[in-house]
């Protein structure tokens, strides 16, 4: 049995033969987080979509931890391995095999430095993550405005699509919409929402204007779906 859980934000365990993953795992400081770093012993992988506090989260602490290897863009992983990690470099490209399946980065359009001290190092460009478990896609939109490129992410079939809409610093509810028309998932999640000021909205709205080819699911942190 495979699974996806929402820990809130933009933070999700994925749970499937041959991985035990968590992407953007931001649980301390999260107040939507109903598990801490302390709630897992073994992981397999830390997917990371880009360099900011929010997404990095508590990455270094469950890597030092559990072994997992950190799966994120090559100046992030640089950085990762600075810290003792064992890391996977990949960038936008093609399909990288894992023992679960694959990995594919995609465009994101959004920044990706890492605020360490009053310093900005540099993190490379942020990504979205297509993760393929078994035969089923998970799309993660990490932090993205609204780009032509999801227009090329109709063609790799996507199950279940996690999508922010909280506007300023990511989509919007109105462009969340559009870029589900470019994608056309089968399935779609909203994400990055109520968790800090600015990034108000209300899921509710989303799923209600949702078109009927697609299925909107709200999950509160803690919820999960199984596929
Ligand atoms: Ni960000
Ligand atoms: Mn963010």
């Amino acid at each position: 049995m495979s699974m996806i859980r929402f820990l809130g934000h933009s933070a999700f365990h994925v749970s499937a033969p041959g991985l035990e993953g968590l992407i953007d795992p931001f649980l301390k400081g999260n107040d939507q987080a109903v598990v801490q770093p302390g709630d897992f012993s073994s992981l397999t992988h830390l997917f990371v979509t880009h360099g900011h506090w929010d997404h990095i989260g508590d990455t270094i602490e469950l890597g030092l931890k559990t072994g997992a290897t950190v799966v994120a863009n090559a100046e992030l992983c640089r950085y990762f391995s600075g810290k003792g990690l064992k890391t996977h470099p990949m960038y936008i490209g093609g399909w990288v095999p894992f023992p679960f399946g694959r990995v594919k980065f995609v465009p994101a359009m959004h920044g990706s430095g890492i605020m360490e001290g009053d310093q900005a190092v540099y993190g490379g460009i942020a990504v979205g993550i297509v993760l393929e478990v078994g035969k089923f896609r998970i799309y993660h939109a990490g932090d993205t405005g609204l780009t032509a490129e999801m227009g090329l992410l109709e063609a790799l079939k996507i199950d279940l699509a996690l999508l922010p809409i909280g506007g300023c610093y990511v989509m919007d509810i109105p462009d969340a919409l559009r870029a589900l028309e470019m994608i056309r998932p089968r399935r779609v999640v909203p994400m990055h929402y109520n968790t800090f000021p600015g990034i108000e909205a209300a899921p509710e709205e989303f799923l209600e204007a949702l078109p009927e080819w697609t299925v909107g699911i709200r999950l509160d942190p803690g919820q999960s779906l199984q596929f």
